[in-house]
């Protein structure tokens, strides 16, 4: 795979692609959390020390579907992205048809929301050509969104040549499982059995125990015949779960804490055996917290992907929260991914106590399942 270091960027016109799509307050519209902006600094400080002639930076930032929706505009991100990069960056009023030559002066051009045009994410080949037509070179630094094949991340890299960027290439080195050091801890919650699937299947193989919590723990309950009360359970997964109990390497939570259906009355921990009727699985234990972490302190590598509870709500947050605190003080090479799971992370402020979070949600969940990514498969045939 081509790097920054493959280019030439002097006097060349660069288009990167970058992870823009940043959480903003439904409200008020502005950015909550700049941890993807912030990655994309290194890369185009590294691009514009070089001497290009112009940056171009496109993303997109939610789902709005080929519409236009103001609330997802760029202009908060331009503005944020100034303030990180002390310099000006010109925001276009669309990603297309953009006059360059009427902005010479401009130096890091920001386009509008890619997603406001449906052929972004239908992979269009035009769409895709009209953005190319911009630049000399394509610098791919948008890794939470490399398992899509969208025109600015797949179709794109057929009509320049192009290379990852510096975040991209911190993000595969450090999520290549066959690369990390035994003994492997995998620790992996979170709601929907069927997404993790595969990652669990690959931990199995790869690691050396795998911790399970989250709610897709109640199907693994299930198919071993338990009762799990009204908690979450993927019926269409109760063979892989069945499976997947056979190995050893497995580890399932001791006790749980249930509530009722309001989740306000009813609070208690019980053994995972002892689940009653009616009830609703939300968290995991204070004796599984205790079975979780003697297992991690004999970790040389952790990793650790998706909430061990349902964390939207008070007190079901807490074994995530103690887990999380725990994993930052451990003397180990300690790796996160999942949007949750990097979210938690920064909210409770132990992310410099982590040796890598990876900026992507569902990019870091195919990597760590050994899938490959579209869109650098696609930079990788195509590169010129
Ligand atoms: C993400 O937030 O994981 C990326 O921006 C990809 O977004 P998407 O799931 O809407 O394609």
């Amino acid at each position: 795979m081509k790097t920054l270091k493959d280019f030439n960027f002097n006097d060349k016109r660069v288009l990167m692609r970058a992870d823009l799509d940043v959480p903003i307050d439904e409200k008020t519209g502005e950015i909550t959390d700049d941890f993807r902006l912030r990655l994309a600094v290194p890369t185009i400080k590294h691009i514009l020390k070089k001497g290009v002639k112009q940056l171009i930076i496109m993303g997109h930032m939610d789902s709005p579907e080929g519409k236009v929706v103001d609330n997802l505009k760029m202009d908060k991100v331009a503005a944020k992205l100034m303030l990180l990069l002390g310099k000006n960056v010109y925001k276009t009023s669309d990603c297309v048809d953009i006059n360059l030559s009427s902005l010479a002066t401009e130096k890091i051009i920001l386009l509008e929301n890619l997603r406001f045009h449906a052929e972004e994410e239908k992979n269009d080949d035009e769409f895709a050509k009209k953005l190319a037509s911009y630049a000399d070179v394509y610098v791919n630094n948008a890794f939470a969104t490399c398992h899509r094949a969208h025109a600015s991340m797949h179709a794109i890299t057929k009509y320049l040549p192009g290379c990852i960027g510096l975040q991209v290439e911190k993000e595969v080195e450090n999520l290549d499982i066959s690369k990390m050091q035994k003994p492997i801890v995998a620790i992996l919650g979170g709601a929907k059995l069927k997404t993790k699937i595969p990652m669990i299947q690959k931990m199995l193989v790869q690691a050396d125990s795998v911790l399970l919590a989250g709610a897709m723990i109640f199907t693994f309950y299930s198919a071993n015949g338990l009762e799990i009360g009204n908690s979450l359970c993927d019926n269409d997964y109760i063979t892989n779960a069945k499976m997947m109990l056979n190995n050893e390497k497995l580890i399932l939570p001791k006790d749980i804490v249930i509530a009722n259906a309001s989740l306000e009355t009813g609070i208690m921990t019980v053994p995972y055996d002892k689940i009653p009727k009616g009830v609703l699985g939300l968290d995991i234990g204070e004796q599984s917290i205790e079975q979780f972490k003697s297992e991690l302190r004999g970790a040389v590598t952790v990793i650790w992907n998706g909430p061990l509870g349902y964390c939207e709500k008070k007190p079901f947050d807490k074994a995530t929260a103690e887990i999380a605190r725990f994993m930052g003080e451990l003397k180990c090479h300690k790796i996160a991914g999942g949007g949750d799971t990097a979210d938690i992370i920064h909210k409770l402020g132990y992310d410099k106590n982590f040796t890598f979070i990876s900026s992507g949600g569902g990019a870091s969940l195919e990597l760590l399942s050994g899938k490959g990514l579209v869109a650098l498969q696609a930079l990788e045939e195509n590169g010129k």
